[in-house]
């Protein structure tokens, strides 16, 4: 697989699962040759800051912090949605970096994560069979048969959504909203009332008092843009692959492509397949790539998949988000973890403690037990203690809201409260609450990993 002969539209001579046929190819074809002309939204040099970025991570330096929507929606589209996560993923990122003194790299799965993998292609209603739910930039969640046909015009409501969040973050994380001063104020909503909040409020009083103690040295964020602005950047999963080739470009300054759709793209764990589309496509682009990492993996394969996705092993270029589940973390990650430091390859360690943790709830929803999902993270840390390398990431589904989609957490969401705000468009997420109550708890990880001195099971029993 040598890079030389990668083109943009290479995956097409490939195997793709979970692409979905269009009933209008031509209809489609019109519409990827639009987007390609549309401007990109995300630079190449921000594309390699990350990789950069996520090179201090690889290193034991960072710590990444990756969070957002399982999908995207556009009912579900407005300014105090990604306001609302923004700064819950801003409060975790803070308080990690404040707790474990780590500098923590923040991705967002927003901004174009709105295409979906499904365990089922189609859905059964009443005796009726359709076409499953594919995401928004593909065809509708309503149950009927013209909603679930796959439409090409979709791809750019997806285009034209993901510009204006991309927008907005830029806004918020370089505006001055994201300055450390304010960090009192990150603290809103719901959020601000639960047990968390207040647990937050203590954290934010004694950064305020380190930055009043600078200020009184000479640094402000006047003078300091690091006090004032943060580094944020967006990722999706690449599944979509017309898409994707349509938002691909020559950088002018490498000379190498970019997949300018978000900084950061990730195989999922059903399309990984080294001889199929979706790593074709993703071996070529310059951006930093990750794969999904869960239960079937085989040791072998592994290094087969790093090795196509990063021939030269540079640091940062790749991040296995691993998603055994809490009952299989403990036997499944070492092997894999063993043969990837035994090969000598250098990855990111990132755990994805969701997906592997989806249950059916007895009052029938699709949900996560906050238990099982802390569980996982627990013992995701341990295993790297053990072997001696560096859980450096976290990967949630997660929002600023107040949703009650996974029980559990310190507000106790029983199984019969899960339909009081259950929105999600696919797997349950994090609420606000819950996603700042697992920063806690990887803050204490972080901490006693860096001192690597300390025993995980005995901080985060504590
Ligand atoms: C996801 O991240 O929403 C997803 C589908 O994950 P996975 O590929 O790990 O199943
Ligand atoms: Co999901």
């Amino acid at each position: 697989m040598s890079k030389q002969k990668w083109t943009p539209e290479g995956w097409r001579q490939k195997p793709a699962l979970h692409i979905p046929e269009y009933p209008d190819p031509d209809a489609l074809k019109a519409v990827e040759k639009t987007l390609s002309g549309f401007p990109p939204l995300i630079f190449a040099g921000e594309a390699r800051n990350l990789r950069a970025r996520l090179a201090d991570v690889a290193g034991g330096k960072a710590f990444l912090l990756q969070g957002g929507d399982c999908a995207e929606s556009f009912a579900e589209f407005h300014p105090d949605n990604i306001r609302d996560t923004f700064r819950v993923l801003l409060q975790m990122a803070v308080l990690l970096t404040f707790a474990a003194a780590c500098p923590v790299v923040k991705v967002g799965r927003m901004a174009g994560q709105f295409a979906k993998p499904r365990s089922s292609p189609t859905e059964e209603q009443d005796g009726v069979s359709l076409t499953s739910y594919l995401g928004d930039s593909i065809n509708d969640m309503e149950f009927s048969k013209g909603s679930r046909d796959p439409d090409p015009q979709r791809l750019m409501q997806a285009y034209s959504q993901s510009a204006a969040t991309l927008n907005l973050l830029r806004a918020f994380a370089q505006g001055g909203y994201a300055n450390l001063e304010r960090v009192s104020s990150w603290t809103r909503g719901f959020v601000a009332s639960s047990p968390e909040g207040a647990r937050f409020r203590h954290i934010a009083e004694r950064v305020e008092e380190s930055i009043q103690f600078m200020a009184a040295c000479g640094i402000t964020s006047e003078n300091t843009p690091e006090l004032r602005n943060t580094e944020f950047y967006t990722s999706h999963e690449a599944l979509l692959l017309g898409y994707e080739e349509a938002m691909s470009r020559i950088d002018s300054t490498s000379g190498d492509w970019y997949d300018t759709s978000a900084h950061m793209l990730w195989v999922g764990d059903r399309t990984r397949q080294l001889d199929h589309a979706h790593v074709e496509f993703l071996r070529g682009i310059g951006n930093p790539v990750a794969a999904k990492v869960g239960p079937s993996t085989d040791p072998d394969d592994l290094i087969r998949l790093i090795d196509a996705l990063n021939p030269e092993n540079e640091a940062g270029k790749i991040t296995l988000i691993c998603r055994m589940g809490a009952d299989q973390v403990e036997a499944l990650l070492p092997p894999l973890v063993r043969k990837v430091k035994q090969e000598g390859r250098t990855v990111v360690w990132s755990c994805d403690p969701m997906h592997g943790n989806t249950i059916k709830s007895s009052s029938g929803y699709k949900t996560r037990p906050f238990d099982a999902i802390l569980a996982e993270v627990r013992r995701f840390f341990r295993v790297h203690q053990a072997e001696g390398t560096y859980a450096g990431g976290i990967h949630l589904e997660m929002t600023g809201q107040e949703v009650t989609e996974c029980t559990g957490g310190a507000q106790e969401i029983g199984d019969q409260s899960l339909g009081d705000r259950y929105h999600t468009h696919c797997d349950p997420r994090l609420n606000g609450s819950q996603a700042l109550e697992m920063a806690f708890l990887i803050a204490d990880g972080l901490r006693s990993e860096r001192a690597s001195d300390g025993d995980w099971q005995k901080v985060a029993a504590s």
